[in-house]
């Protein structure tokens, strides 16, 4: 069986669900004939057979999945109508003072039949309060608790996390639940229950700049080559259909559209919509929308814009953290900006220490789930700011130079002499290949850091990464992870080796390396059983989809023995401990 998701019908895959505000559904279903519906329903089958197998990895690898499944399971007749009733208040004794109490809030369908519900920004939920039982109320009386699952940055919204029950995941449109701060509420029988956006397909982010706003946004391009034309679409800022505001899209590319601020002042956070333009006749459609926009700060005096500044996006990583921002901060990266897809371990006490150390660590979450391309883009706006140049470096990957090898001691002028030195220079990317680590005899994390336990490479040469100039960077924000789209008059400058070079520290003691495949298994499962893709440089040689150790492992990937970091940053950052010598951000 193969996981053939991507073998859309014509229409669904494009089709737009209709805003939240209104719009009417059979209009959707009305592009399935007779035999589409048979394949459909096979798909259903399919898809639902994979799930079991799966699971929650295959949605989450497979955007298309959920509005699929959605859509096509009530081309099936219904077997039970939703009813709305009231579900009782109970016992009103037990309430407290103020009573149970309704909490604005929307909501958006994510990987895993969960909801991830944000609280409006009107609402002053944040962090939740102690003693409430938030819960998911649906129109057929079920309910789920809500669990906290975070405060969204830029807005201070809350975010909680309810279980949809079972019977809606064969719905479309789902339903949005009532979200209340107590186990029971009354739900009144006019109570409205607007359809749920679901994940691939809404606006997810917003983010101003000094004059136009950002979007970013699942669904209308897919894939490479799929970016439809800007003229396509308006972006509406506002709820009200007809007094909401309008201004012409300007890019449209991957998960990034751009639009002008409207010409009046909007002066609190209002939600901004993706519309795509009336063609022929079609009716207009709405991209549903979590985000808002807000309008920028104008600065009192325009921020000092001259830091080299570094992007990485990380889960559960922390263990890393340390070593990987001391080491480059030391040779001249002055700001971290962290993105965050929702790690649970000590992500944030690592970087309050390291921010009590003096390090300039920016923690942002980004809980968007596989939107790498689309944080990168978010962080160039974002960084635009403060950083002239900005270094995209995953944490289990070091920049050096070999011509560093003499000196001494290092300096924070070091990354900076990789980059061009003349203020006039047109260079706005450099980038620099990188080197493959293997396990190089490893068992468990290495005591003096990645840097000084692996040891053993593989010989050729592997991807860049980059520093781009964000002046120069594209008005799409296009970004393949590697590098960025540069603005015309700028060139882009691939370092060689003996000049700059990333040690990938990939392929890490079995314990470690497990962890980050099991993240991988659910970002990449459709390339790793796809024979379609069995070159795919995100997949590990000789591994399958399970995580069992290799036989071999901790020799694995070792062609060449490579010491010349590890010689350099013991020398560096090294002093003698008890048993030899430790590193400074052993702890
Ligand atoms: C929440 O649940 C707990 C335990 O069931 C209960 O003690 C508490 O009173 C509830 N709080 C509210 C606001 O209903
Ligand atoms: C969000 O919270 C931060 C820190 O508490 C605050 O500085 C910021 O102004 C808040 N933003 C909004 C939009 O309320
Ligand atoms: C503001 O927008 C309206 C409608 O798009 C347009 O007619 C008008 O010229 C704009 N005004 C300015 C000052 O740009
Ligand atoms: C988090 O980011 C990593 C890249 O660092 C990516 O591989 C993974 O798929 C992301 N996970 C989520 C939840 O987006
Ligand atoms: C290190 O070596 C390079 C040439 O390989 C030389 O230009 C530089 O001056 C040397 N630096 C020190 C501190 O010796
Ligand atoms: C790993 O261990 C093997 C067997 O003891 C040895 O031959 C090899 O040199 C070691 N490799 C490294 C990188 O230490
Ligand atoms: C950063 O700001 C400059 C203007 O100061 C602008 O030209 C450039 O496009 C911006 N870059 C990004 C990535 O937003």
């Amino acid at each position: 069986m193969t996981l053939s998701f991507k073998t859309s019908s014509p229409s669904s895959s494009r089709s737009t669900p209709k805003s939240i505000a209104g719009g009417d559904d059979s209009h959707f279903f009305h592009h399935s004939n007779k035999s589409t519906y048979r394949a459909h329903t096979t798909t259903l089958f399919l898809i639902l057979l994979s799930l079991s197998f799966f699971g929650f990895f295959s949605l989450y690898s497979s955007p298309n999945v959920i509005y699929r499944a959605a859509l096509f399971a009530t081309t099936r007749p219904a077997k039970s109508g939703i009813v709305s009733y009231v579900i009782n208040a109970q016992d009103s004794s037990n309430r407290r003072s103020n009573g149970p109490r309704r909490i604005r809030a929307e909501g958006v369908l994510w990987p895993g039949w969960e909801i991830l519900v944000i609280v409006s920004p009107e609402e002053k939920v944040m962090p939740p309060l102690p003693g409430e039982n938030y819960t998911c109320f649906y129109p057929n009386g079920e309910k789920s608790a809500a669990r906290f699952a975070a405060v969204l940055p830029f807005t201070n919204r809350s975010a909680f996390r309810c279980g949809l029950p079972g019977i809606y995941r064969h719905h479309h449109p789902i339903p949005t639940p009532v979200f209340a701060s107590s186990m029971s509420f009354p739900i009144s029988p006019e109570t409205r229950w607007p359809d749920l956006p679901l994940w691939n397909f809404v606006v997810f982010e917003a983010i101003s700049t000094e004059n136009d706003v950002v979007l970013f946004v699942k669904g209308p391009n897919r894939g490479l080559g799929s970016n439809r034309p800007p003229e396509s679409f308006l972006c509406v800022f506002g709820d009200e259909s007809d007094s909401a505001i309008k201004t012409p899209v300007t890019s449209s590319v991957q998960e990034v559209f751009r639009c002008p601020f409207p010409n009046v002042t909007i002066d609190t956070p209002v939600k901004i919509y993706l519309e795509a333009v009336v063609t022929g006749k079609d009716t207009a459609k709405t991209v549903p929308s979590v985000a808002y926009y807000t309008p920028k700060r104008r600065l009192a005096k325009p921020s000092e814009k001259s830091l080299l500044c570094a992007t990485t996006m990380v889960f559960n990583v922390a263990k890393y953290l340390r070593e990987w921002v001391m080491y480059h901060s030391t040779i001249g990266i002055r700001r971290f900006i962290i993105y965050d897809n929702g790690s649970d371990d000590e992500l944030n006490d690592v970087v309050e220490v390291l921010k009590s150390e003096g390090y300039d660590v920016i923690k942002v979450l980004w809980i968007w789930p596989k939107t790498q391309e689309a944080g990168f883009s978010h962080a160039a706006v974002y960084g635009n700011d403060s950083c002239t140049w900005m270094m995209y470096l995953d944490v289990d990957e070091f920049l050096f130079s070999p011509a560093w090898d003499n000196r001494s001691k290092p300096s924070d002028q070091m990354i900076r002499s990789l980059l061009p030195s003349d203020q006039k220079s047109m260079i706005g990317q450099v980038s620099f290949k990188s080197y493959e680590f293997g396990p190089s005899n490893q068992t468990e994390h290495p005591r003096g850091g990645v840097t000084q336990g692996y040891t053993c490479r593989r010989v050729e040469e592997q991807r860049h990464k980059s520093i781009v100039r964000l002046s120069a960077v594209e008005h799409s924000l296009y970004t393949a992870i590697h590098h960025f789209g540069l603005k015309g008059e700028y060139e882009w400058r691939v370092a060689d080796v003996e000049e700059g070079v990333v040690n990938h520290y990939k392929y890490q003691a079995w314990r470690e390396f497990k962890a980050k495949f099991k993240r991988r298994v659910s970002a990449y499962v459709v390339d790793w059983t796809r024979v379609s893709n069995p070159k795919s440089r995100d997949r590990t040689p000789g591994l399958g989809f399970r995580p069992i150790e290799p036989e071999g492992w901790a020799q694995k990937f070792c062609e060449i023995t490579d010491l010349r970091l590890k010689r350099l940053t013991r020398k560096w950052f090294g002093y003698p401990g008890k048993n030899g010598y430790r590193m400074v951000w052993q702890r």
